[in-house]
């Protein structure tokens, strides 16, 4: 018997965004999974949710490692029998590169993490979705990857992953048009985080709020969009 209530993949969960978006996830009465490369800190994360009365468990999960993607899944469809929320929050940059000079190793593991890394999550999950009826996959993307925001040189590695990550969401959407699977990109704003910095101007549960709401939407509700504080951004 699948568990009754819903539950959620978060990737990343560990810290910054991942660990907000796995809070405000559970305080909707989802069952979160944090998932994080290091078992003891997303552990760390699923037990204070346990302490505040919410439900939650870890798992290990590197996103660039598909074995630990692989087990991961299994393992809370064993435990739960479904999965209805993949958030792929995971995600690094590359700072300061210049676009006409980048180092290839430094950029590839850009592309494996924020890329690859999303993709093969969603691949994992989206046969339970499918066999459900039901899913909401959440790319964390950032206005950085938006082709019509892209008039700046920094972070180009990053730039060009979340603009491929969004082509992700859309190709995904246009495959599970009609399954019940919601496949949307989410741009966070510029959060304090240790990406972000200190001097971002939002806070992480400012920047939680689009993918959870993307997280956690009705049937009738968008796919293969890009948003922004609830609202349509422009790729
Ligand atoms: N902060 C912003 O202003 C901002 C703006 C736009 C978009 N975003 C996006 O929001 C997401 C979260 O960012 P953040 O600001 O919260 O960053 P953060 O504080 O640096 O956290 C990054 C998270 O990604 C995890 N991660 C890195 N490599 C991983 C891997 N191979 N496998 C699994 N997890 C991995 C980190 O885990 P470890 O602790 O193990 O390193 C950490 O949990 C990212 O996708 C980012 O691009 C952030």
């Amino acid at each position: 018997m699948p568990s009754s209530r819903r539950v959620a993949l978060v990737t990343g969960a560990n810290r910054g965004l991942g660990y907000a978006i796995a809070r405000q996830l559970a305080e909707l009465d989802i069952h979160v999974v944090a998932t994080a490369r290091d078992l003891a800190q997303a552990s760390s994360v699923a037990e204070e949710l346990r302490t505040r009365g919410r439900a939650a468990s870890a798992a290990r999960l590197d996103v660039t490692a598909p074995d630990t993607i692989t087990t991961a899944v299994q393992h809370v469809l064993e435990q739960h029998g479904r999965i209805d929320i993949l958030v792929n929050n995971a995600g690094i940059s590359d700072g300061d590169q210049q676009p006409s000079h980048i180092d290839p190793d430094l950029t590839s593991h850009v592309w494996q993490v924020n890329v690859l890394g999303a993709w093969q999550c969603a691949e994992a999950v989206i046969p339970a979705m499918r066999a459900a009826g039901y899913g909401r996959i959440v790319n964390m993307s950032s206005t950085l990857g938006s082709l019509h925001h892209m008039t700046r040189p920094t972070e180009p590695a990053y730039r060009v992953s979340k603009a491929a990550l969004n082509a992700l969401t859309r190709v995904l959407a246009a495959e599970l048009a009609g399954t019940g699977i919601l496949v949307n990109s989410a741009s966070p704003g510029w959060v304090r985080t240790d990406l972000g910095g200190p001097n971002a101007p939002r806070s992480v549960e400012q920047g939680a709020d689009t993918p959870v709401w993307l997280a956690t939407l009705p049937d009738d509700g968008p796919t293969g969009g890009f948003f922004y504080d609830r609202e349509p951004l422009e790729w």
